[in-house]
């Protein structure tokens, strides 16, 4: 995942003046320029394109379709009409995510349904402009969900998890610290690890977040670490972690620590797709 398209819709260049009580005060160039960061952060190089004009959008779909690896569209009231547009984005198969500033679920009837939504990996609505950022950190997530099962098929169970830790920590820059534990016996023991060295290679299950996510066999996230007593300081700059065991049925086999220097920083986007690397993981061992 390298090269993304921002897509936005008819009457999007009105952000702004636009039902600001809808759609909040910030203009279309506030919202490009934040998604620009983002994508900055991220390695990821955008192309922004906005038009009022169905045949323009498909045009500009169709035009990049080559370079693009992903797609970010909110495609204002085409959402809820336009076959050609959903056509556009099923036809040139670029993963793509839809993105909705208001929360169209709780608005007038016809916004309810979307003919896009289908041709998608995603909708995000009614988070405003952090709507297009979980957009993009999706689409990373599906990139990193496919190389990761593409590896499984040629790497053997230590290489997968090396291999696991690396995509994690290189395409999730938010990702400060990443580890993955093996149970042996009562301890979780460190397997693997990058970031900064960690004075917690073997962990009593059932001691700390970590060997309290082993004993629970559920995901721990935990958005301010200095306000969680289970915490084991591993450096005073991490600010939040997660926590996501690898479970063959109901036996925690490890799991997969997170450790970021940024506060309350891991959604539910983070446990969805750690869920599905750690689901992807025991399938691997079980083929072991
Ligand atoms: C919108 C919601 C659509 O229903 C509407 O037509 C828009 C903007 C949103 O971002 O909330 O133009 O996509």
């Amino acid at each position: 995942m390298k090269n993304i398209l921002i897509v936005q819709g008819p009457n999007l260049n009105l952000l702004g003046e636009r039902e600001p009580q809808v759609y909040g005060s910030a203009t279309l160039h506030d919202v490009n320029a934040a998604i620009a960061a983002f994508a900055v952060e991220m390695g990821l190089q955008a192309r922004f394109f906005q038009s009022n004009s169905e045949g323009a959008l498909i045009d500009f779909i169709h035009e990049n379709r080559s370079w693009a690896d992903g797609i970010v569209i909110n495609p204002g009231a085409l959402t809820h009409y336009s076959y050609a547009l959903r056509d556009a984005i099923s036809g040139v198969s670029i993963p793509t995510v839809e993105v909705h500033l208001s929360d169209i679920e709780t608005r007038e009837e016809f916004r309810k349904h979307s003919v896009i939504k289908d041709v998608t990996i995603q909708q995000f609505k009614g988070l405003g402009v952090t709507g297009y950022l979980r957009g993009i950190e999706s689409l990373v997530s599906h990139r990193a969900l496919q190389d990761l099962k593409a590896a499984m098929a040629s790497l053997d169970w230590n290489a997968l998890l090396k291999q696991t830790v690396a995509v994690l920590k290189e395409r999730f820059p938010k990702y400060t610290w990443v580890g993955i534990y093996l149970v042996d016996a009562d301890e979780l023991v460190l397997h693997n690890f990058l970031g900064r060295p960690s004075p917690h290679t073997r962990i009593p299950i059932g001691q700390g977040i970590c060997g309290a996510a082993a004993a629970e066999g559920q995901s721990i996230v935990v958005p301010d670490v200095k306000a969680d007593a289970r915490y084991l300081a591993c450096s005073i700059e991490t600010r939040s972690e997660i926590v996501v065991p690898i479970m063959a049925g109901d036996k925690a086999l490890g799991e997969i620590d997170i450790d970021s220097d940024l506060p309350d920083i891991f959604h539910d986007g983070d446990k969805d797709f750690l869920e599905a690397v750690s689901a992807l993981i025991a399938e691997s061992a079980a083929h072991e």
